[in-house]
C-alpha cells in the first residue's frame, strides 16, 4: 500500500515521464476521448498482436487525466483483451490513489473509458473485416 506522498509522486512521475505516449501507425483502432467539461483529451491507439494488447496514447490535459492514461497504458500492454476488460474504474482509481483522485473521477477514468471504446471499435472493425 503506497502512502499518499508516494501516490502523489506516482501520478507526477507518469505525468512528467509518460509511458507509451506515441501514435501507433498500425493501430487497429484509434479513439479520441474527451472530457466536455474542460476540453482535455486522451487519444488511444490499440492493436492486438499474438493475442496481446499493444496500446499507446496521445493527449493533452490535466495532470490526473494524463497520468492516468500513462499508468493505464503501462498496465495493459502485454495483457490479453480479456484481462484488460476486467480492469474497472474502481481498480484504476484505487491504483492511482483513491484519496487523491476521488474528487476527479472524470479526469481519472477518461483513459479507461477511451480504451474501452477503442476495444469496442476494434471488435466492430474485426467483425466487418471477417464478414467479407
Ligand atoms: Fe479535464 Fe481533468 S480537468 S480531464
Amino acid at each position: 500500500m503506497l502512502t499518499r506522498q508516494e501516490q502523489m509522486e506516482l501520478i507526477l512521475d507518469h505525468y512528467e515521464n509518460p509511458r507509451h505516449k506515441q501514435a501507433l501507425a498500425d493501430a487497429e483502432a484509434v479513439v479520441e476521448g474527451g472530457n466536455p467539461g474542460c476540453g482535455d483529451i486522451v487519444k488511444v491507439y490499440l492493436k492486438v498482436q499474438d493475442g496481446h494488447v499493444v496500446a499507446a496514447f496521445e493527449g493533452e490535459g490535466c495532470t490526473i487525466s494524463q497520468a492516468s492514461a500513462s499508468y493505464l497504458m503501462a498496465e495493459v500492454n502485454g495483457k490479453t483483451l480479456e484481462e484488460v476488460l476486467t480492469i474497472d474504474q474502481e481498480d484504476l482509481m484505487e491504483n492511482l490513489g483513491k484519496e487523491i483522485v476521488q474528487q476527479r473521477t472524470r479526469c481519472a477514468t477518461l483513459s479507461l473509458e477511451t480504451l474501452r471504446a477503442a476495444i469496442r471499435k476494434r471488435e466492430r472493425e474485426q467483425m466487418i473485416k471477417n464478414s467479407h
